[in-house]
Parts: C-alpha cells; sequence; structure tokens
C-alpha cells in the first residue's frame, strides 16, 4: 500500500514528491528513507543512509579505493567524524592514544561505525540540528562527503582546533558516471561550501588529491549503490549498463581537502552568533 500512498507524501527535507523504488522511498534530489520489512517508512528527518548505500559504500572503500583520501587527513587527539558512514576514515586516522566519535543519523552505518575502532565510539544524532556534543572538546571535526554544520562544528572545537573538508572535486569519478549515466557533482558546491563556512571558520589550507583507480565492474556497482546517483534509473538498469563498460575501467578519483580554522573561541561564538 505504500507505493500507492507515496503520491501523498512529501520530502521531509526539500518538499519533493515521493516515490517507491524496490525497498526504498525517495525523491528526486537523493534524499533516501528505507521501506521497514514491517512494512512502514519512517520519515522523521535525517534518516541517514539506507542499509544498502552503507553496504555498498562499505565494499568500496573495504576495497581501498579511497584509502588515498584517508591518508591525506591528519588528524589525532579527539577526533569527531561527523557523517563517519561505515567509519573507514576514522579507523585510518586512529591511533591507539586518541578518542574518535563516528556521528550519523543511519542505523547501518552506526552499527558499521560503532565496530571501526577499538578507540571509536558511535553516536546516532541529526548533523542539520545542534550536537549532542559539549563545547570545545574537539581537536579535529572530520567531513568527508558529509553534511557541514559550520556553526555547530565551530562550536565543539577547541580553539586551536581544525576542521577537515573532504568534497569531491567536478571531475571526481567522470568516466564512471558518464559510463553509468548518473548525476554530475554540482560546480557550484565550492562557493556553498566557502559561503556557509566563512563567517565562523578561516580557510587554513585547500589542497587536490587525486588518483588513477582500476575497478571492476562489481567495484562500479558499489560506487553507484553508495550514493543516490542510481536512483532514477529503473530495476535491471544499472547492472546492465555496467555490464558494457570496459573491465577493467580506469577512472580518476579527485577531491578536495579544505583545512579551516574556528574565528571564534566556543564562549565568543555564543556571544557573537546571535549577530551573524
Ligand atoms: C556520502 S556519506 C559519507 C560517509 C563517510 N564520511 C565516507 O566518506 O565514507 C554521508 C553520510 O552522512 C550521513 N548523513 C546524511 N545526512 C545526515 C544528517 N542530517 N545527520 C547525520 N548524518 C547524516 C549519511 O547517513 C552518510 O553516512
Ligand atoms: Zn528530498
Amino acid at each position: 500500500m505504500i507505493s500507492e500512498a507515496a503520491r501523498l507524501l512529501r520530502c521531509p527535507h526539500c518538499g519533493q514528491g515521493l516515490a517507491v523504488h524496490e525497498c526504498v522511498l525517495g525523491c528526486d534530489n537523493g534524499h533516501r528513507f528505507d521501506l521497514a520489512r514491517q512494512g512502514y517508512v519512517n520519515l522523521v528527518p535525517a534518516p541517514g543512509d539506507t542499509a544498502a548505500m552503507v553496504s555498498a559504500r562499505e565494499a568500496f572503500l573495504g576495497a581501498g579505493h579511497l584509502g588515498f583520501v584517508t591518508a591525506a587527513l591528519e588528524a589525532s587527539g579527539v577526533v569527531v567524524d561527523a557523517g563517519a558512514g561505515p567509519g573507514h576514515h576514522l579507523e585510518g586516522v586512529l591511533g591507539q592514544e586518541d578518542l574518535g566519535l563516528a556521528l550519523d543519523s543511519s542505523p547501518a552505518a552506526l552499527r558499521r561505525a560503532a565496530r571501526a575502532h577499538p578507540r571509536a565510539a558511535a553516536v546516532g544524532c541529526d548533523l542539520w540540528g545542534e550536537l549532542p556534543l559539549r563545547s570545545g572538546v574537539a581537536d579535529v571535526v572530520l567531513s568527508v562527503f558529509s553534511p557541514r554544520n559550520g556553526v555547530e562544528f565551530a562550536r565543539i572545537l577547541k580553539p586551536d582546533g581544525r576542521l577537515l573538508v573532504v568534497s569531491p572535486a567536478p571531475e571526481h569519478l567522470g568516466a564512471l558516471i558518464e559510463g553509468l549515466g548518473l548525476l554530475r557533482v554540482d560546480e557550484r558546491k565550492r562557493g556553498r561550501l566557502d559561503k556557509a563556512l566563512g563567517p565562523v571558520f578561516e580557510l587554513e589550507d585547500r589542497a587536490r588529491h587525486e588518483r588513477a583507480l582500476t575497478l571492476s565492474h562489481g567495484d562500479a556497482l558499489n560506487a553507484a549503490r553508495m550514493g543516490p546517483s542510481a536512483w532514477h534509473l529503473e530495476p535491471g538498469e544499472l547492472e546492465g549498463r555496467a555490464s558494457v563498460l570496459a573491465e577493467p575501467l580506469e577512472v580518476t578519483a579527485a577531491v578536495e581537502l579544505s583545512v579551516w580554522r574556528p574565528r571564534y573561541s566556543p564562549g565568543e561564538l555564543a556571544r557573537t552568533i546571535t549577530g551573524l
């Protein structure tokens, strides 16, 4: 019945119409809601990635394709990974003296992140709301391909802490996106990032990191399924398109790593924020 009822519903994030696709309800902007086995769908905002997206991400990162991204992250002390997904990057940066906190709203991601590293804990929360952390406790906040809440990231950071943001470069996985007919990275993304973080953070460094990847058809499918881009395809269509790709497929992974320093201490921030 939920398929028929879907036409009555709208996305709690963006207001677009919702439609059912296999075991997921979604909108054209990529927001996804798992259909529970028991037949209902939870439209509480910020459900996070579906179980299928998380397992595809776990497989793709587990194969080491984005290990160069993890290697570029310099983080120690108290490290908060905001939108950690399965926690691969957090796992890669933590040492025995550090303490990691994986934040995510996806139960499937939290289940994996809780086991990612002996020094990491996982906490479910909505990154768009007030974060359930005390002020000024984090040495590093990681935001890798995840939603960014500048004011809250600034509040939880120590005054000498750093926010590390990884975002995809426009040509990220270009040959794969083209080959599978997926959605492109939004070219205006960088401008939006700077605008959103600028009032509370100062840009300290920005660097590009890229790698040539050699992907099997299985890798290509995992890459497609870990994001929202395959949503508009009919069941079986993605697999059909993947089967005619070159194998192995040569693609470039390209990301931008930005290092941001808080402009204010948490106390100053609280006084300033009303004026922003
Ligand atoms: C593209 S994935 C990136 C995961 C991980 N950082 C990585 O690079 O492998 C984005 C993550 O953010 C989470 N997420 C999306 N919206 C969220 C929100 N409003 N609150 C908390 N987590 C959210 C998703 O569940 C997903 O795990
Ligand atoms: Zn939406």
